[in-house]
């Protein structure tokens, strides 16, 4: 555990070379990416790097004010020049699935406004088709039951709502997450999104598509960065 821990440390504050001064930066949500926003507030006290951030979840807006980035409203500014972010699965295609901490919805509204998107890990990440990570899609409270049904008449697997106790998970969006027992078997991400996001009761899917330009990954090997070919780092 102290392994994995130590490379998620390594992978978000590696990452950290992409921000430059004066940047508009998305700063996602997880326990990779919090290194990242950790080293972004020690490089503006020990560096003065001039910075400003957007948070994705209320949990990283409390952590980067307490490291000291200051932090813009998205309505407020004109696009970001950057979102760092963490990721549950990443495909050879650099698709993704993310929202193992609930907050995809913001991270995707984010990452939609950032000039490029890189996503830090660790190599437990990396797989060749999506979906053994189950993946969570985020659903109004009003007949979720039906949601749910739904989107396992669709994808033809066990879906759950997230529970944390004796309720449902509630979203910074005041929403719920149904996480969908697909396996490895999503092969047309693409589809599977535009799929899943025409039930009426889903807010939005943790399928990150054609979004992200870089990996930042930490492995046995230490810190590598995959650069997409096809993404908007090149
Ligand atoms: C938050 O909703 C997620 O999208 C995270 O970014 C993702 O689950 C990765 O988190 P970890 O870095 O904690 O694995």
């Amino acid at each position: 555990m102290a392994d994995v821990e130590a490379l998620k440390r390594e992978a978000g504050i590696e990452a950290c070379k992409f921000v430059k001064d004066g940047m508009k930066v998305g700063l996602g949500t997880g326990s990779t990416v919090k290194h990242t926003v950790i080293e972004l507030g020690r490089r503006i006290s020990a560096e003065g790097l001039n910075i400003t951030g957007v948070p994705t979840s209320l949990a990283t807006e409390k952590l980067a004010i307490e490291v000291g980035i200051p932090l813009v409203e998205l309505s407020e500014i004109d696009g970001l020049d950057i979102v760092i972010d963490g990721a549950d699965e990443y495909d050879p295609e650099f698709q993704l699935i993310k929202g193992g901490g609930a907050a995809l919805l913001r991270e995707k509204i984010v990452a939609q406004e950032s000039a490029a998107m890189v996503v830090v890990a660790d190599d437990r990440k990396r797989v060749d088709n999506l979906g053994a990570f189950p993946l969570p899609i985020e659903v109004t409270p009003f007949s979720h039951e039906a949601t749910v049904r739904s989107l396992c008449r669709l994808l033809d697997c066990r879906v759950n709502i997230r529970m944390a106790g004796n309720g449902p998970v509630i979203t910074d969006n005041g929403n719920m997450i149904a996480d969908a027992h697909t396996g490895p078997t999503i092969d047309n991400p693409i589809r599977t999104e535009a799929e899943i996001l025409l039930i009426a009761g889903v807010v939005q899917v943790g399928l990150f598509n054609n979004m992200c330009d870089a990996v930042v990954l930490a492995g046995a090997n230490g810190v590598e960065t995959f650069v997409n070919p096809n993404g908007r780092l090149i």
